[in-house]
């Protein structure tokens, strides 16, 4: 879908192209901005190397881009990498001996590493050694090897999925939030400046804005398919007009919400009368994959107020039956 917040093929190309280059250019997240800013400049003035980092939210909330900012602010090297491309610990040692003192090391949906390599983790983040086994059987041995100070940045979309004790081997915990449209509005001018799209009425970038889900890599993605639309059928100039006949081609309505939204929606409402309904019932009556459901649809329906989580399921607000136009009402709050 197009307003996926997860990441596409196309978007890593472009992507590296409209990454933010520096502080100024990452709009937004002002609270994580700051925080971060005293913890390195504290660091750099005791000498020391930079505590651990958890960023957790959303797809495409910009957990990555902030990791290549701060190696940059700290003039590190980063490694980068994810939790389901490290299979066995031999990997994950190897690149922990090959830090240097100060260099990031950025792993990517961090919750999904297995086990034993999170036990790895664990001493190389506390005291920065790793006990590796050499040999087999009777005469195996561990070797405990000594590792460079490193700062390990941790990127999660499910931070309920962390164990508690890896949790609570970060010193710093950012969780990012969905971005205001002002803030949107301005990553879009930056980008369309960047692209060389001819913007050519004042209220495309709010159009854009309004249905980018509230997530940079949603409007920078709507940005480029109206940019083509624009390229195809209008010259080049992008008009409030071409804009919104490539919305409705698109199929994106004007919250920025798209036909796997309104299956769910349908679903919640039609199949089990407002909810509770729980995820995997969902999934099912949707033929969508529970994972989609919970990473892509429902962080931005549940902020848009469009559905709700109880103990018991999910739950169709009041906007959504209004939204969609059902009669019906939605189950109040106090027989949840
Ligand atoms: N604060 C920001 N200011 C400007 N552009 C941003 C910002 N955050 C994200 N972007 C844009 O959105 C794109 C996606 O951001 P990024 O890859 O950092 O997201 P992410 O949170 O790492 O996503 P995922 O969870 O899928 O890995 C970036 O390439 C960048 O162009
Ligand atoms: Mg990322």
């Amino acid at each position: 879908m197009i307003t996926s917040s997860k990441e596409q093929t196309e978007d890593v190309s472009s992507e590296t192209n409209l990454r933010p280059q520096n502080f100024s250019e990452y709009i937004g997240q002002e609270q994580i901005k700051k925080n971060l800013d005293i913890a390195i400049q504290a660091a750099q003035k005791r000498g020391e190397v930079l505590d651990h980092m958890l960023f957790y939210g959303p797809p495409g909330l910009g957990k990555t881009s902030l990791a290549f900012l701060i190696a940059d602010a700290l003039g590190s090297n980063i490694q980068v990498t994810s939790g389901p491309a490290l299979e066995k610990a031999g990997d994950l040692a190897s690149i922990l001996t090959n830090l240097e003192r100060g260099d990031i090391l950025f792993i990517d949906e961090v919750h999904r590493l297995n086990n034993a390599l999170e036990e790895v983790l664990y001493s190389a983040m506390e005291d920065f050694v790793i006990d590796i086994v050499v040999g087999q059987g009777p005469s195996a041995k561990t070797l405990r090897l000594d590792l460079s100070p490193f700062t390990l940045v941790g990127a999660t979309t499910k931070f309920g999925s962390l164990t508690g004790p890896f949790r609570s081997r970060f010193g710093n915990v950012y969780n990012f939030d969905f971005y205001h449209p002002a803030e949107i509005q301005q990553i879009l001018q930056r980008s369309s400046d960047l692209l060389g799209a001819d913007i050519s009425e004042d209220e495309v970038l709010e159009q854009i804005a309004q249905r980018s889900r509230q997530t940079p890599r949603v409007a920078n993605r709507l940005l480029r398919r109206i940019r083509d639309y624009a390229d195809v059928y209008n010259n080049g100039y992008i008009t409030a007009e071409a804009a919104d006949s490539s919305f409705e081609l698109l199929g994106i309505d004007a919250y920025g919400l798209e036909e796997g939204d309104k299956k769910l929606l349908s679903a919640l409402i039609e199949n089990f009368n407002g909810g509770p309904a729980g995820l995997a019932t969902l999934a099912a009556a949707t033929a969508e994959e529970p994972i989609t459901i919970e990473e892509i649809y429902e962080p931005f329906l549940l902020r848009q107020g469009f559905i709700q989580k109880t103990a018991r399921g999910r739950v169709a607000t009041e906007w959504s039956f209004q939204y969609l136009g059902k009669e019906g009402s939605p189950k109040s709050n106090s027989l949840l």
